[in-house]
C-alpha cells in the first residue's frame, strides 16, 4: 500500500504560509516544524526510528515514513510474528524484535513510534521516555485518567519529545477552519456537534480462535474503551482547540444495542454531552449499525457553520442566488405552499441546502470508515514533524496538551455513561496549558 499525500511544500502553500511566516504560524506553533527554514536546516539528517506495534496502523506509518527523507526505520518490534514479517518485508534492513525492552536498550534507536493496542500505550511510552527515547504514541493517550497523567508527567520530566497520534492538528482543512474560528469569522461559537456512524461489526478476521482477543482487542474492555478512545478522541479535541476551554461537566448514555454477536463488552451506541462553563455544549454520537450520516465535526457560530471533515463553511446568511435560481429553489421547496394568504409572516425552518464554500483550495476528504487511516488526513505531516523533532530534540508546543485533554474528555464521557451520572471535570486532571483558559 502506498500512501500518496500532498508534498509538504504544497501543504504549507495551501495554507498560505510558504516560508513559514504569517499569522497562522503564531496560532498553530506546532507547524513551525514543517516550515521551509526548519526543513532546510534538517536537510540530509535522519531520525533513527523504531516501530513498536507493526499491525495495521504501524504499517500505515511505515508507508508514510518510507516517503519522508528525514526518516530512517532502523528497528521493528511486534510480539505477533505474522505482523512483524509483513513489516519486515517493507523495511528489509531494519532489525527485528519481539520484546520492546530490547528496542529500548539499542543505542541506535533515537525515537520510537508506538502503535500497539490502547492498554499498552502508557507502559511502553513511559518505559521509552525513561530509557531516553523520543516517543510518538498513537491515540488515545491511555486507557485510564491516571495513566494519561503519568504519561504527561514523565514526558515533562524527561525533556524528551512526545507526540500523540492526533493528526487533525496537521490536517490543512482543519487548520484553516480553526483559524476562521479564532479570527471571529463564525461569530460567537454556540455549539459543537461530533458524530461518527458506521455500519459494520468492527471485527477483524481471526486466523485461530485463540487469537480472538489479540486481533479484536478493540471489542474488549480489558484492552480498549471502545468508541470513546478509538473514535471520539479525534473529534473531542475540536472542543479544546476551538473553545480554548474545558467542559465543567459531562453526561451521556452508552449501550450495546445491535452487535450482540459474541462476548464483546464495549458499547456500540453512545451519546455524550460536554457542557462548557458558558453554557455551550459539545456532543459526540456514534452508532455502528447505520452509516447514513457518516462522520463529521461541526462548529456552529452565530454567523456561520463549519463542517470540518468536509472542509466547508456555511455563512448563516449566504449570498442570495441569482433571481431565477432563487425562484427554482422556492418552487422545489414548495415555499409558496407554506405562505399564508395574510402574507409571508414566517419562513419554514428547513435546513439550508447550500453546498457552502471550501475552506482551502484542495480539500481531501474521507468518509471515516477506514480503521487504519486515510491519505491526506495530516498523518504524514504528523510523523514528519515527529522526525524533525527527534533530530532537533526539541519538543513541539501544545501537541501533548491537546492530545491529553482529548483523551481525558473521552474517558470522562465513558465514566459518565458507565456510572449513569453527571461527571464534573476533576481538578486533579487539569494540567498547565497556557493556550487556553483552564
Ligand atoms: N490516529 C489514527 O487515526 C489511528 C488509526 C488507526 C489506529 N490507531 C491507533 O493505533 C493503535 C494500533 O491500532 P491497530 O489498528 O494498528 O491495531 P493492530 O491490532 O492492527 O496492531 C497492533 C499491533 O501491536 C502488537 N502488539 C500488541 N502488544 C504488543 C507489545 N507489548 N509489544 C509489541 N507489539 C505489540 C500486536 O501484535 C499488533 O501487531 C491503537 O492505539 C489505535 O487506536 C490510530
Amino acid at each position: 500500500m502506498t500512501v500518496k499525500t500532498m508534498p509538504r511544500r504544497d501543504f504549507l502553500k495551501n495554507l498560505g504560509m510558504i516560508g513559514g511566516s504569517g499569522l497562522l504560524m503564531t496560532s498553530f506553533p506546532w507547524l513551525q516544524t514543517l516550515s521551509a527554514s526548519n526543513q532546510k536546516e534538517l536537510e540530509g539528517e535522519k531520525a533513527r526510528i523504531a516501530i513498536i506495534g507493526t499491525g495495521s496502523r504501524g504499517k500505515f506509518h511505515i508507508n508514510n515514513l518510507l516517503q519522508i527523507p528525514n526518516a530512517d526505520i532502523v528497528a521493528l518490534c511486534d510480539d505477533y510474528k505474522p505482523h512483524l514479517d509483513e513489516a519486515a518485508a517493507l523495511c528489509p534492513k531494519a532489525k527485528l524484535y519481539s520484546d520492546y525492552r530490547d528496542v529500548l536498550s539499542s543505542s541506535e534507536v533515537q525515537g520510537v513510534l508506538i502503535a500497539v493496542p490502547l492498554y499498552e500505550h502508557a507502559r511502553i511510552t513511559i518505559d521509552s521516555l525513561l530509557a531516553g527515547k523520543h516517543v510518538f504514541c498513537e491515540k488515545s493517550m491511555a486507557k485510564t485518567l491516571d495513566e494519561c497523567k503519568a504519561m504527561y508527567e514523565t514526558y515533562k520530566q524527561s525533556g524528551k519529545v512526545l507526540f500523540i497520534g492526533q493528526q487533525r492538528l496537521f490536517d490543512p482543512k482543519y487548520i484553516k477552519a480553526l483559524d476562521m474560528v479564532h479570527s471571529g469569522q463564525l461569530g460567537e461559537i454556540v455549539g459543537l456537534r461530533n458524530f461518527w456512524y458506521r455500519n459494520n461489526d468492527w471485527r477483524r478476521p481471526v486466523p485461530d480462535p485463540s487469537l480472538e482477543e489479540k486481533i479484536n482487542w478493540r471489542l474488549y474492555r480489558k484492552y480498549s474503551c471502545g468508541l470513546m478512545t478509538e473514535l471520539a478522541t479525534h473529534q473531542l479535541q475540536i472542543g479544546t482547540w476551538a473553545l480554548k476551554a474545558l467542559p465543567d461537566y459531562v453526561m451521556g448514555s452508552g449501550d450495546l444495542i445491535f452487535w450482540k454477536d459474541d462476548n464483546r463488552d464495549v458499547y456500540d451506541s453512545v451519546s455524550v454531552i460536554y457542557h462548557y462553563p458558558n453554557g455551550v455544549k459539545m456532543t459526540f454520537d456514534s452508532i455502528i449499525s447505520n452509516k447514513k450520516y457518516g462522520m463529521d465535526e461541526q462548529i456552529l457560530g452565530h454567523k456561520g457553520t463549519l463542517e470540518l471533515a468536509q472542509g466547508r463553511y456555511f455563512p448563516e446568511e449566504p449570498k442570495p442566488a441569482p433571481g431565477i435560481q432563487q425562484l427554482v429553489n422556492q418552487i422545489e421547496h414548495k415555499i409558496f405552499d407554506n405562505v399564508s394568504f395574510a402574507g409571508p409572516s414566517w419562513v419554514p425552518e428547513t435546513a439550508s441546502n447550500t453546498k457552502g464554500e471550501l475552506v482551502i483550495d484542495h480539500v481531501q476528504t474521507h468518509d471515516g470508515s477506514n480503521t487504519t487511516g486515510a491519505a491526506g488526513d495530516g498523518s504524514e505531516e504528523l510523523v514528519a514533524a515527529f522526525c524533525s523533532s527527534v533530530i532537533t530534540g526539541k519538543p513541539v508546543p501544545y501537541l501533548v496538551e491537546e492530545a491529553y485533554y482529548s483523551s481525558v474528555l473521552a474517558l470522562l464521557g465513558l465514566q459518565a455513561m458507565d456510572e449513569h451520572r453527571i461527571v464534573e471535570f476533576p481538578e486533579e486532571y487539569k494540567i498547565p496549558y497556557n493556550f487556553m483558559n483552564v
